[in-house]
Parts: structure tokens; C-alpha cells; sequence
């Protein structure tokens, strides 16, 4: 098992997991972040940090398809261990519903 992260982090990118995660198991899209599921020890610690409510075990309905696109960009996206300034509008698209059409593939530009 693995926890995934969903299209609530699209825009949003609050980056507050990746602070918590013991393994350093996220990687970084220019708009959202993913796990690696061979990484993740599923230890659940990011879960309730997410203020987007955008990680999900992947045993969840609302993991869906995220958990093959988390596996996916996990292997292309470099990893991200510390948190970096998030979108000035992160908090303006935070309950927006529906974002997979803003995700972008690209990678994250480290700060
Ligand atoms: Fe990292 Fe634990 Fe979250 Fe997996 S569940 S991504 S190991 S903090
Ligand atoms: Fe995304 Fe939430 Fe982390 S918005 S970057 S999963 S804190």
C-alpha cells in the first residue's frame, strides 16, 4: 500500500508533506507533487497535513487514477525534501473542485 496524492494539490502546492515525510518519497511537477509508491512506507504522517486535503491512501475511492499518475511522474519529476514558497494563489484554488485539467506535466524549477 501507498498513499497518493490527488488533483487537489493542482495549484495549490502547499508543500507542507513533504516537511513530514521521513523517506522523502515526493517528487515535484511544476503545479502539484506525487509519491512514490515504492518509496512510501505508508506511515500516513502526510495525510493530515495537506491543507488541500490532497493525499489519500491508495485503498481510497478518490485515489482512482491518481495512483497509476503518481506512479508515472514519480520516475520523471525530481524529488523535493524541503518546502518551498507555494503559488501565490495556492489558497484561491484550494476548493476548487475538478483540477486535472490545470494539471501540468512539467517539471518543478527549484527555488
Ligand atoms: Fe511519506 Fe509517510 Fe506520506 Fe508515504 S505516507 S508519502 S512515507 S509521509
Ligand atoms: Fe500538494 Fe498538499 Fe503537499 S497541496 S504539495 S499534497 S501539502
Amino acid at each position: 500500500m501507498t498513499y497518493v496524492v490527488t488533483e487537489n494539490c493542482i495549484r495549490c502546492k502547499y508543500m507542507d508533506c513533504v516537511e513530514v515525510c521521513p523517506v522523502d518519497c515526493f517528487y515535484a511537477g511544476e503545479n502539484m507533487l506525487v509519491i512514490h509508491p515504492d518509496e512510501c512506507i505508508d506511515c500516513g504522517v502526510c495525510e493530515p497535513e495537506c491543507p488541500a486535503e490532497a493525499i489519500v491512501p491508495d485503498s481510497d475511492e478518490r485515489a482512482g487514477a491518481w495512483a497509476d499518475h503518481n506512479r508515472r511522474y514519480a520516475q520523471s519529476w525530481p524529488n523535493l525534501s524541503r518546502r518551498e514558497t507555494p503559488p501565490a494563489d495556492a489558497d484561491a484554488w484550494k476548493d476548487v473542485p475538478n483540477k486535472s485539467a490545470h494539471f501540468s506535466p512539467a517539471p518543478h524549477t527549484p527555488e
